[in-house]
């Protein structure tokens, strides 16, 4: 069984969920990072993977564009899709903004990887932002952005325990 990860990930989150997700799933994994990575013919796999992180309630451009243009190959895949994001409460809101719907309900496993708020690396635009939200999500009392592992590990587990039947 052959399988893709295509990813986006703007400060490095997403890359080491995606490099987790690859060391957790049985075959042959191919690591795509769609912003500096040639992205293969799709022929060759079984199972595609795909996600990328939200801001501003967006999943990446590349990511987005990707699975419009790319809908008709994905739908004959085993898929899979994951975000990166800081508010858990807003999942589906934003699954649904990032990828086309009818692929999304043919997907095996949808995932929130969870998030990190990496301000040493943000553009100064993007502190700012965070701050803003930061203090928004701190008065309304809403759980600040956490990485969730174990989601990866669900969705390996998913995709492994699919590929074996
Ligand atoms: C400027 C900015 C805007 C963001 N907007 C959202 C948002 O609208 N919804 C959300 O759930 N998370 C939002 N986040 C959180 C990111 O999705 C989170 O930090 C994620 O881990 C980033 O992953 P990356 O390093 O792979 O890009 C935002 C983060 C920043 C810095």
């Amino acid at each position: 069984m052959k399988t893709m990860i295509l990813y986006a990930s703007t400060y490095g989150y997403t890359q080491e969920c995606a490099a987790k997700l690859s060391n957790e799933l049985a075959g042959d994994v191919l690591l795509v990072n769609i912003n500096t990575d040639p992205v293969p013919p799709l022929e060759a796999y079984d199972t595609i993977l795909i996600g990328g992180s939200i801001y501003m309630g967006q999943i990446q451009k590349r990511i987005k564009e990707y699975c419009l243009a790319n809908a008709d190959s994905l739908k004959k895949k085993n898929l899979g899709f994951f975000i990166s994001c800081g508010s858990a409460e807003n999942f589906n809101e934003s699954v649904k903004n990032a990828f086309p719907e009818d692929l999304i309900k043919t997907a095996l496993s949808i995932e929130n990887f969870g998030g990190e708020f990496r301000t040493d690396k943000m553009k100064l635009s993007h502190k700012l932002i965070m701050k803003m939200v930061a203090k928004a999500t701190e008065k309304d009392n809403k759980p600040p952005a956490k990485p969730m592992p174990e989601k990866i590990e669900k969705m390996a587990q998913t995709i492994n325990h699919s590929q074996a039947m």
